[in-house]
């Protein structure tokens, strides 16, 4: 009988906590109303609301049998031993972090469906020939410090020590934030953690998409998380009266990113390759009704199905704007800010998740991650593997974002069958 086979003949799991889907829906919806603002969900890295999950979730973790605290960067750290203390770990997670007028789902799914498993474990008395550890990251999605996967970062031990001095839109750094946060941004490398601690990395996470919807299917297995390039772009003109600088005199440097923002769509609508380009942020002075734009910043983030296309994509981007620039007369200063390679996930532990999948009942599907995740920090050291679970319309960054509970408990299930019959790679 081949290994799928057996896993969808033999291991099905009747002791699993026929309530895990509803603890995980229920604490969703607790944690999706800590928000800086009521009405649209924001839980952006280091700001009072956060440290107010992060409390919640620490909690969390110690009712599910862990050992809990908080990192140096302010990722939540959750550790269940295994048959005995010490044993190296299968280290789960997910981010606790927002984009604004969020989706509640992005993110703490997985980490509250990895917390609801090993309570699940707890339950039941079962420890494993390894631990588990789950991490809640800090800061995935880069709203706050332009700057993106800085909880994951510092655990791989990639955190680049000067993005302590950038600041955010009020003019507070990140070294201050930290230490309004109540953590010491001088033991950051303290929460890096070593290759030979860890046997892998597996993170549940909505899909994002509609490629599930689509096949009418509740898990699938991902197979490589795209690499994503950003930039922060910068165009300077002259700021002037807006009812007597003549138009041809002008240097409209909002003028000058709209034509770069038109650029950037129409050069990815009719690129072939699944390239795609967002501007996503914008902010013009000095903001008035009758004065030219002086000055104007925005972001761009370019992804693609392969490195290789979305290099040569941004290098071409690159010179369209530095002639727009130069057309217009205007000032353009470019930084790359978020550079990520696409991250394959390992294909013994892809198998395991496939094999988890298979012993639910479910088809085994396969589909890549367009988003960005925490795995794309975490390959620096351990390997790496997805799963999806199902979103209504493919729907998220947006309020609408939704999971149906079933998925959720599909979702829980398969996590949990993974981790029960998780093999390391030596023994796979
Ligand atoms: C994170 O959600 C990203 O892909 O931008
Ligand atoms: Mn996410
Ligand atoms: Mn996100």
């Amino acid at each position: 009988m081949s290994e799928m086979n057996a896993a969808i003949a033999g291991l099905q799991n009747p002791s699993l906590n026929p309530c895990l889907g509803d603890e995980i829906v229920g604490r969703i919806n607790r944690l999706g109303a800590i928000s800086e603002t009521p009405a649209h969900l924001a839980r952006v890295f280091l700001s009072k609301e956060h440290r107010a999950a992060a409390d919640l979730i620490l909690a969390w973790m110690r009712e599910a049998g862990m050992q809990a605290h908080l990192d140096a960067i302010g990722n939540v750290c959750g550790r269940y031993e295994g048959e005995r203390p010490g044993l190296t770990c299968l280290m789960l997670g997910s981010h606790y972090d927002t984009v604004r007028d969020a989706g509640k789902w992005d993110g703490p799914l997985g980490l509250l469906t990895a917390i609801s498993c090993v309570g699940d474990l707890n339950k039941r008395g079962r420890r494993l020939p390894f631990a588990i550890e789950v991490t809640g990251f800090a800061d995935e999605e880069g709203v706050r410090f332009a700057s993106t996967l800085l909880g994951s970062r510092a655990v791989a031990g990639t955190f680049d020590e000067s993005v302590l001095g950038v600041k955010d839109s009020a003019g507070i750094s990140l070294r201050d934030a930290l230490v309004q946060f109540g953590l010491d941004p001088d033991h950051i490398g303290a929460a890096a953690r070593a290759r030979s601690e860890l046997l892998g990395y597996v993170e549940l996470h909505i899909e994002q998409g509609p490629v599930l919807e689509a096949q009418n299917l509740p898990v699938g297995v991902v197979t490589a998380i795209a690499g994503a390039t950003r930039l922060a772009a910068s165009l300077t003109g002259m700021a002037g009266h807006a009812g007597t600088v003549p138009m041809l005199l002008r240097r409209d440097a909002l003028a000058g990113a709209a034509e770069c923002i038109v650029a950037i769509e129409e050069f990815c609508r009719t690129d072939a390759g699944g390239l795609v380009g967002t501007v996503g942020y914008i902010h013009a002075m000095p903001g008035a009704t009758n004065v030219i734009p002086g000055q104007v910043s925005f972001t761009i983030d370019m992804r693609a199905p392969t490195d290789a296309h979305r290099k040569l994509a941004v290098a071409d981007i690159v010179r369209s704007i530095e002639n727009i620039a130069k057309r217009r007369k205007l000032v353009l200063q470019l930084d790359v800010t978020h550079e990520n390679r696409t991250v394959p996930c390992a294909t013994w532990l892809k198998r395991q998740v496939s094999e988890a999948i298979a012993g639910e009942g479910y088809p085994v599907f396969e589909l890549p991650s367009g988003a960005g995740h925490d795995g794309m920090a975490m390959i620096d050291i351990a390997d790496v593997a997805m799963v999806f679970v199902r979103c209504r319309g493919g729907i998220s960054h947006h309020p609408d974002e939704h999971v149906e509970p079933a998925d959720v408990d599909a979702g829980a299930r398969v996590l949990l069958r993974l981790i029960e019959n998780f093999r390391p790679r030596s023994a796979a």
